[in-house]
């Protein structure tokens, strides 16, 4: 079917908003609207139960796609063999959710021959930014629009909207909170949380346990195949799956809490809760399996290309050449990343405590101190001679001058 102007795909979650939006799109622009849900992990209502409501509210077309999987081995494994922490915290949660679902917008618009995207997010946060060049990266002959920034779908005028039309959806329930959540993990924010000094409530959590009152430590053993968990306790597991079970064990012991104040891409500081436990208990995994086996400058220098990954994809650049480009050098490093990490899953950590692969680079022979030491030490004289000649050069000229160290 060709594209043409008289249908817009519609980014749909099955809650007020998009619900609302379904119509709204169509009194506004004179277009059929196609919705598209993609169920990324995140729980919740079952996608078949969200098609007939996208019907019944007015939709033409309603196409769904569980892409739990997809999101687990193509966006959720990447951001793991990246290490992926934006500002040091944030595991990139909703920021590697949008490509694929954007990837299934424009499947969508494909095949329902429509030129117009439409997504629910407002005109303040990274979510619009990310959506829209995901999808003119995949698809530049589309348009985008967001009926809540772009056709003044405001919340009032949405609950008003749907009594009026007897939309079969939930008006009067209304959430404290914004929340967006997957497999790799929860975002929380708005409400009471935009006073930096109020804490987090206990509602405010979902995925983990509060980790003041741990149950026993949970030893956990994580076997990686090239920077990919394959195994979890000897049983083989998925990507989902091994993210999956961590959701459950780590966040069991209240691992994965986060509570920060990020730079959003629009220039706005937000204050955010994250719970991550999975995403966080593998990520210190690889880390740790990391640690043995990258050679030393490469580890180094991939540190680098980590934070830089991590700024690109919260920035909306998944698809973007550079992203691809860094995603060839991560793949690279993980060549050798093969192996068992033990951790103990407790209260809100998961601290590694036992490495075995066979692909490392620690040497026992040359680290140990017992019998059995292979090191030459005497040509560590020889090398610190040479190392640290220029550092006594400049000293020497220092003194000279008369502008010595001081004693
Ligand atoms: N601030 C996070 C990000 O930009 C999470 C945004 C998710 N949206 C939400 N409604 N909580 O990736």
């Amino acid at each position: 079917m060709s594209a043409s102007k008289d249908r817009v795909v519609l980014a749909y979650s099955g809650g007020l908003d998009t619900s609302v939006a379904i119509g709204w799109i169509g009194e506004q622009t004179g277009r059929e609207v196609i919705t598209v849900a993609v169920d990324v992990g995140q729980g919740g209502e079952d996608l078949e139960v969200i098609r007939q409501r996208a019907l019944d509210c007015g939709a033409v077309e309603a196409y769904v796609a569980d892409a739990r999987d997809e999101f687990a081995n193509e966006y959720c494994m990447p951001a793991l063999k990246a290490n992926a922490l934006y500002e040091g915290k944030y595991p990139l949660v909703s920021a590697i959710s949008r490509p694929v679902i954007a990837k299934h917008l424009v499947k969508a618009a494909r095949q329902f021959g429509a030129s117009t995207v439409a997504h629910g997010c407002t005109g303040k946060g990274n979510d619009q930014v990310r959506f829209e060049v995901a999808i003119t990266s995949m698809a530049p002959d589309m348009d985008c629009i967001s009926p809540v920034r772009d056709l003044a779908l405001t919340r009032d005028v949405a609950i008003e909207y749907a009594e009026k039309h007897n939309l079969p959806i939930e008006t009067t329930k209304h959430n404290p909170f914004s929340i967006d959540q997957n497999v790799w993990g929860r975002a929380i924010e708005t409400g009471f949380l935009e006073d930096l000094w109020n804490a987090p409530t206990k509602d405010v959590y979902v995925y983990t346990d509060d980790p003041t009152y741990p149950p026993l430590p949970d030893e956990v053993v994580v076997h990686f195949e090239q920077g990919i968990p394959t195994a979890i306790d000897g049983q083989p597991v998925t990507p989902l799956q091994a993210i999956q079970e961590l959701n459950r064990r780590a966040g069991a012991q209240g691992v994965g809490r986060i509570d920060m104040v990020e730079d959003r891409l629009v220039g706005i500081k937000s204050r955010e809760i994250y719970e991550a436990p999975g995403a966080v208990a593998l990520i210190e995994a690889h880390q740790a399996l990391e640690s043995v086996t990258l050679e030393r400058m490469q580890r180094r220098y991939k540190k680098q290309m980590e934070q830089a990954w991590g700024e690109l994809v919260y920035e909306a650049q998944w698809y973007s050449p550079l992203k691809k480009s860094m995603d060839a050098f991560i793949e690279d490093t993980q060549k050798y990343v093969t192996g068992d990490i033990r951790m103990v899953l407790h209260g809100g950590r998961a601290v590694v405590n036992g490495r075995k692969t066979d692909t490392g680079l620690y040497d026992f022979n040359l680290a140990t101190y017992e019998t059995g030491d292979t090191f030459d030490q005497s040509s560590s004289r020889g090398f610190i001679e040479i190392y640290g000649m220029q550092s006594k050069l400049a000293a020497a000229r220092d003194v000279r001058l008369g502008n010595g160290v001081g004693f």
